[in-house]
Parts: structure tokens; C-alpha cells; sequence
């Protein structure tokens, strides 16, 4: 998929999905927001790009962070999402939303902070994506980007694509490596790609955390027949309503290990990749 067909994809076909379901997905990925926030610290009076910011849920808290004397770009190539984050920021004088590809794009000023939440592995060359945002990093600046860890650590993307698998069958198989949710699950080489691309000492940690979807069982598997590979097993099966209903059943089904008295936790892996820039 070149970055043309990721910006048809995002949107055309992902982003609505995901503005339709913004509330869900943020509150979903919340754990992982926090994740990049407390790390990358943005602070008062402090630069920051945000790469693939998606419907802006990491614009609004970084705006926050930065406050007035500050400022941060929110880039994506998605026009829909893009969209989406104009209408539920408003008004904002720190915050600016950017229509573009950062493989590409030609930045006119540098950051202090360069951060994404899975905003980073959809680059058809991540080599010449990190070459670009690393030349707009000023001295001193930091980048902390979080992408998924290990799809089979992974179990909100393994559930529902065996639900799917079980109840419609099999898929062509997707290569992982390929831009993705996943291609940045081998974390020695996204280090080796990052050095590659003039990225200073990167470094990776990677995390169990617990996913917290909204609702019951039953609306985190709606959540799947919308996004990730249970919809794309639908899509790919022209699955009817019957069919999405037993697909959604199988999840819950799935799912239900997850459930408890204090609400659902989902575990999951993620890899958190930092670098500073020398001073
Ligand atoms: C998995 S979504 C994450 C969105 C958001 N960061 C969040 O966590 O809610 C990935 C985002 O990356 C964006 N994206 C993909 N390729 C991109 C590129 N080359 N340049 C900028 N954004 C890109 C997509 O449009 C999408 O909004």
C-alpha cells in the first residue's frame, strides 16, 4: 500500500468508521495516550507535532499542556479525520491541524516534541518518513511514539479475526511487515530503520498494558464489526446482517474472559520508541 492508497484508505473507508466511533476509541486507547503523554511531557510554552493525530484526542490534551504561549500541529493525511478534530476542538489559537503526508511533508518550522499514538506505521518508506520529521526536531527536542507490539500479544486484534475466521472463514493472509497496524511489531528493526534515518541513539521499551473499552461486551463487539480485522472479514465475505450478528456473538463469546466486576480490561503490548535530539 503506498501512502496515496493509506490516504484513499483513511479517508474513504477507515475514517468514518472512526469519527462515527471517536468516543469509543479514545476511550479505548486512553491507556496508550497516557503512555506517550507522560513521556514525552509536553510543557508550558513548548512546540509539539503530533503525527497522524487522527480525530484529535492527542491534539486536545497536548493544547492543554502547552496552554496559549505554546503550540501544537495535530498532521494527518486523513481529510476526514481531520475534519472530525476541527469540529470537537473549535476554537483553539495553540492549535493548528495540518492536511498532509509526513513522509513528505515540507515542515516550515521545528518542534520541541515530536509525538504519535499509532499514528507512525502506515509510511510506505518509514527510512525517508523519519529522515523528514527527524530534520524538523530542534536540538534538544524529543520524539516518543507508540505503535502496537506483537499481533499475537495483541488479543483485541486476535479475538475478533478468529471470531470472524471461525464464523466466515479464512481471509488472505496479510503481511504484517507491510504499513499497518503492525509494522512496527519487530522493534530491533524499526530501531535499525530509525538509526538508518539519522535518528540519535532511539531506544524502545515495550509495555503490558489493559485496554478499557466503553460499555458492555457487547458494545466492544460492535466496536470490532466497524474497525480492525473483524471488519475487514466482513468486508471481505460480504457478510449480511446474519452474518455480522454471529460474527459479533463469536467475539463476545471470545471476549468474555475479559470481563469482570470492575468493567473490561483487554491486555495488550505496545512498543514506546524514544530518541532526543543532541543539544
Ligand atoms: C490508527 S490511526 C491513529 C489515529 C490517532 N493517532 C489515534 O490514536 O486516535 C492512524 C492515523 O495515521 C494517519 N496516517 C496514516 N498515514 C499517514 C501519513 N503518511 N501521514 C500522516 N498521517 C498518516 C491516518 O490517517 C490515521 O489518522
Amino acid at each position: 500500500m503506498t501512502n496515496l492508497d493509506q490516504q484513499a484508505f483513511w479517508t474513504d473507508s477507515a475514517g468514518p468508521a472512526w469519527v462515527a466511533l471517536q468516543r469509543e476509541m479514545d476511550t479505548l486507547l486512553a491507556p496508550v495516550l497516557d503512555v506517550v503523554m507522560t513521556r514525552a511531557k509536553p510543557g508550558v510554552g513548548e512546540r509539539v507535532l503530533d503525527i497522524g493525530c487522527g480525530t484529535g484526542d492527542s491534539v486536545a490534551r497536548i493544547a492543554q499542556a502547552v496552554g496559549p504561549s505554546g503550540h501544537v500541529t495535530g498532521l494527518d493525511i486523513s481529510e476526514t479525520m481531520l475534519r472530525h478534530a476541527h469540529d470537537r476542538l473549535g476554537f483553539l489559537p495553540q492549535a493548528r491541524l495540518l492536511l498532509a503526508d509526513a513522509q513528505t511533508h515540507r515542515f516550515e518550522q521545528g518542534y520541541d516534541v515530536i509525538l504519535s499514538r499509532f499514528g507512525v506505521m502506515f509510511f510506505d518508506d518509514t527510512a525517508t518518513a523519519f529522515h523528514n520529521l527527524w530534520s524538523t526536531l530542534l536540538p534538544g527536542g524529543r520524539m516518543v511514539l507508540a505503535a502496537w507490539g506483537a499481533a499475537p500479544d495483541n488479543p483485541w486484534f486476535m479475538e475478533p479475526a478468529a471470531a470472524a475466521r471461525d464464523v466466515l472463514g479464512p481471509v488472505p493472509k496479510v503481511d504484517r511487515t507491510l504499513p499497518g497496524p503492525f509494522a512496527f511489531e519487530d522493534a530491533d528493526g524499526v530501531l535499525a530503520t530509525l538509526r538508518g534515518a539519522g535518528v540519535t541513539d532511539p531506544t524502545v521499551e515495550t509495555l503490558d498494558l489493559m485496554l478499557t473499552p466503553h460499555g458492555t461486551l457487547a458494545d466492544a463487539a460492535e466496536l470490532c464489526c466497524h474497525i480492525g480485522p473483524a471488519d475487514s472479514a466482513l468486508q471481505y465475505h460480504e457478510a449480511d446482517a446474519e452474518g455480522k450478528a454471529a460474527v459479533k456473538a463469536a467475539i463476545i463469546g471470545r471476549f468474555a474472559k475479559f470481563d469482570g466486576p470492575n468493567g473490561i480490561h483487554i491486555p495488550a503490548v505496545i512498543h514506546v520508541f524514544e530518541a532526543r535530539k543532541p543539544s
